[in-house]
């Protein structure tokens, strides 16, 4: 009798320290797991910061080309042709990343209904005194195996954006601007507002 019961103890033991394993195997797997896709996110992100830059940059460094003999004019001929290349230059399968502005000149630039709202709440953080640097809508959708995150970073008006972009454009390159763009509504800026945003949606497993 004592032999059985040591025997059926040993059994239900032995079962339930099983049952504790698998448990605490099935746990320790879902926190790495959780370790794994929070680090994957901040890794995604990092890359879309760095191609957000890149973008940036290029497009400064073309503005500042076509601005340099101070023909803005040209400049706004230049810019015409080339940001909207420059902007998708980095897209790929994966990655999408565009400019995007609530009063948009190319309308190739105008928002989605979503975008529209963060752009939105983007102006009223703003006016709250949020710092523009922390003016950035993170977010990842989870879709069966797919995640999708997007990424939107609001862009400020600087100084020698008031060229294209300010309430006190010349009639001459106001003039161009109507030609290239009947329906702007890129005018009447001041500095330190938003100008618009960069709005990247990439896809990763
Ligand atoms: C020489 C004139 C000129 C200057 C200076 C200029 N822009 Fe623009 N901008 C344009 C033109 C033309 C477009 C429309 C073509 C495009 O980029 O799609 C545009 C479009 C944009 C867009 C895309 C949204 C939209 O309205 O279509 C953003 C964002 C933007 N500009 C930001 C800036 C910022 C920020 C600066 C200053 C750093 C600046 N621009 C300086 C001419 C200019």
């Amino acid at each position: 009798m004592f032999y059985q019961t040591t025997i059926s103890c040993r059994i239900l033991a032995k079962t339930y320290n099983k049952s504790i394993m698998k448990i605490l195997i099935i746990l320790l797997s879902l926190f790495i797991f959780h370790l794994k896709s929070d680090t994957d996110s901040n890794y995604q992100e990092e890359l879309i910061i760095e191609i957000i830059n890149k973008t940036m940059k290029n497009l400064k460094n073309t503005l500042q080309t076509a601005l340099k003999d101070g023909n803005i004019v040209e400049a706004i001929k230049i810019c015409s042709s080339q940001a909207q290349d420059l902007t998708m230059l980095n897209n790929t399968e994966k990655t999408s990343i565009k400019r995007i502005s609530l009063k948009y000149r190319n309308p190739a630039n105008k928002p989605t209904k979503k975008e529209e709202l963060i752009l939105k709440s983007f102006e009223e953080k703003l006016q709250s005194g949020i710092e523009f640097n922390d003016l950035v809508f993170k977010q990842t959708i989870t879709n069966y195996k797919e995640k999708t995150f997007t990424y939107i970073k609001a862009i400020p008006v600087k100084e020698v954006c008031l060229n294209c972009h300010g309430d006190n454009v010349s009639k001459k390159v106001l003039k161009q601007i109507k030609i290239n763009y009947p329906n702007d509504k890129a005018i009447g800026f001041n500095l330190g507002e938003i100008r618009g945003a960069f709005s990247v949606r990439h896809t990763f497993n």
